[in-house]
């Protein structure tokens, strides 16, 4: 409360309060069967007593190859009319970044809340890939300025990267992720049972973020990740499990505890090698997915780390070799494509990582497997050589 006006003319008082976040991280499988309380539970985390209203929105990805959901989830909200209903019938979304892409898709999305009457103590909850989470957790979050929302990542790289954190975005001015919020979603149940029928190239698309996240922040789960890997290039479906789980659980470790789940600062070391692999997925209009770039970027600075003398040598080709053996391919004819000044257009890419967040440039490379360190210059020269290695090795 402000009390007596001063009389100076200059009259400066911090204000100051804090929010705490909390949002269960749930790992399940078949979490519509009829006996699957993972959605019940979390609709009932805060009023046990209530009937709780649910638009539920899905990925038609996802419907195409599993027709029979649409149903079972009827079924299963008529098992459990107590406490939930569906005040719609399930809404199917483009998959993929057309839904992000589309500018009619987001006030499309807000018209259903507002006919549905939506309200901040109703539920959006969305199924599907990364794209689509984006774009319905985008509309959740401005609609009444925030309506309680449940995301069911299907893709591993929703599962064990994007999903779990506290972001989405849409598309906008032929720019990625340029318009969205810092939105903790109200969980995030991961069903497993999703990542069957994903295609063999999303599948290991996903894998790149886990190695990602163990080479900056947990040397022993890189460690697990390279006895593993013959496993993981089959989709050894316990060794994926375990792979989405651990890279999940590190993740929102960062985020929990890395200091800066807002990202108000410059530094954002779960984009490691990212850098590269956003300017390389637009080098290629897409034909690089995110995680296969993300592949390239991790092995790119992986070895600017070595030739910067911030890694062993070797370490290098220690990361490359568990990337290859995943069965990602770390080389594009792109990396080496120039301007008319014969600058490698990929180095456009440290401009617009800055450009972003705007701030001090911070790139996080590699002080050790599991250690990362924030360094804020990037040199040319190291990293035309890291691309010649990379082409070396192909
Ligand atoms: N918000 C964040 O913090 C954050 C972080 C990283 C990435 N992202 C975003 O995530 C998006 C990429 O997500 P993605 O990799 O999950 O892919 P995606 O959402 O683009 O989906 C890829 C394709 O897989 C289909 N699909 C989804 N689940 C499926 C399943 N279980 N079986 C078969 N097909 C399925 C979709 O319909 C789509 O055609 C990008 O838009 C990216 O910007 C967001
Ligand atoms: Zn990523």
């Amino acid at each position: 409360m402000l009390d007596t006006p001063s009389q100076r003319v200059e009259d400066v008082r911090l204000q100051s309060f804090s929010v705490t976040y909390e949002y269960p991280v749930v790992f399940t499988r078949d979490a519509f069967a009829l006996g699957n309380r993972s959605l019940i539970d979390v609709l009932l985390r805060r009023e046990p007593y209530k009937r709780h209203r649910c638009l539920i929105f899905i990925d038609q990805g996802v419907l195409l190859l599993l027709p029979e959901l649409a149903s079972q989830i009827e079924n299963y909200a008529a098992a459990q009319a107590g406490s939930m209903e569906l005040v719609g019938p399930l809404v199917p979304i483009a998959g993929g970044e057309i839904s992000k892409n589309d500018p009619r898709a987001i006030p499309g999305l807000l018209e259903l809340l507002s006919e549905h009457a939506i309200d901040r103590h109703s539920y959006t909850i969305a199924i599907g890939g990364g794209a689509v989470l984006d774009a319905v957790g985008y509309a959740s979050a401005i609609f009444h300025r925030g309506v309680r929302h449940i995301r069911f990542p299907t893709t591993v790289l929703s599962q064990d990267d994007s999903g779990v954190g506290v972001k989405n975005a849409v598309n906008q001015f032929g720019l990625k992720n340029l318009i969205g919020t810092f939105a903790p979603p109200w969980a995030i149940i991961n069903d497993s049972s999703f990542i069957d029928m994903l295609p063999a190239r999303e599948k290991r698309a996903g894998m790149a973020e886990a190695v990602k996240v163990a080479l900056i922040r947990d040397g022993k789960f890189f460690d697990w990740l390279e006895a593993h890997a013959d496993e993981l290039a089959r989709f050894s479906r316990p060794h994926l499990d375990y792979l989405i789980k651990g890279s999940a659980e590190l993740h929102v470790r960062q985020i929990r505890l890395g200091g800066d789940p807002f990202e108000m600062g410059s530094a954002r070391p779960l984009d490691f090698g990212h850098w590269s692999a956003h300017k390389l997925e637009q080098l290629t209009r897409n034909e690089v997915n995110h995680g296969e770039a993300v592949a390239i970027g991790v092995a790119l600075d992986t070895r600017y780390s070595v030739l910067s003398g911030r890694l062993a040598a070797g370490e290098d080709e220690r990361v490359a070799d568990l990337l290859e053996r995943l069965g990602f391919v770390l080389w594009h004819d792109k990396l080496r494509q120039c301007d008319s000044h014969g600058r490698p257009l990929l180095l456009k890419g440290i401009a617009d990582f800055q450009e972003h967040l705007g701030g001090e440039l911070t790139v996080t490379l590699l002080a050790g497997i599991g250690r990362g360190v924030d360094v804020h210059e990037m040199n040319e020269k190291i990293v035309g050589k890291s691309i010649d290695w990379l082409e070396q090795r192909k």
